[in-house]
């Protein structure tokens, strides 16, 4: 697979809701390398399938990721996640690879369980917390067409929104 091209603010395509994974096959396995490939190569430790434009509920992830010195990629993809039980609410500092030059406080559950599906749509029950309960809860939101600065409250998010919009006009 080419190389993705990572989508960001203020792309209509963020804004969509993706749909249900129901082909469990070799493209789904492509895109999900491809994503994990993008994801590293922009020192990224969570992307969504929407952010390379593909309206599937699909993210990848691997939170011990840092930069070159991390030691072995463990790149995990889940297919059509739902949070259960969320526990606990904590306040942590959050980036994303759509929303460049920009890092903010939000506010997310601490600990729960999520059930997803692996790529080869086998049914998974995980227990998470610390940055992997915040991580699933940031790309979980991107299949919801969500992004992290649309917790912020209205005035803060307006001016972040029309920065993001001057720098996307001058790239
Ligand atoms: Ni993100």
């Amino acid at each position: 697979m080419e190389k993705l091209k990572i989508l960001t603010y203020p792309d209509p395509f963020l804004k969509q809701k993706a749909q249900q994974v129901t082909k469990f096959d070799d493209s789904l396995k492509e895109l999900a390398q491809a994503m994990a490939a993008a994801m590293y190569d922009n020192t990224g430790i969570g992307l969504a399938a929407p952010q390379v434009g593909h309206g599937l509920r699909l993210f990848v992830a691997d939170v011990d990721f840092h930069g070159e010195d991390s030691g072995p990629k463990n790149p995990i993809a889940y297919c059509n996640p739902v949070i259960k039980n969320g526990q606990g609410r904590g306040m942590n500092e959050e980036g994303c690879l759509s929303v460049p030059e920009y890092r903010a406080e939000v506010e997310r559950f601490e600990r729960l369980t999520l059930e997803y599906q692996d790529l080869d749509g086998n049914q998974h029950s995980l227990e998470a917390e610390g940055l992997l309960a915040i991580c699933i809860q940031h790309e979980t939101d991107h299949l919801e067409g969500k992004l992290f600065i649309d917790y912020l409250p209205p005035l803060k998010r307006k001016m972040v929104q029309n920065r993001l919009k001057k720098l996307a006009r001058e790239a």
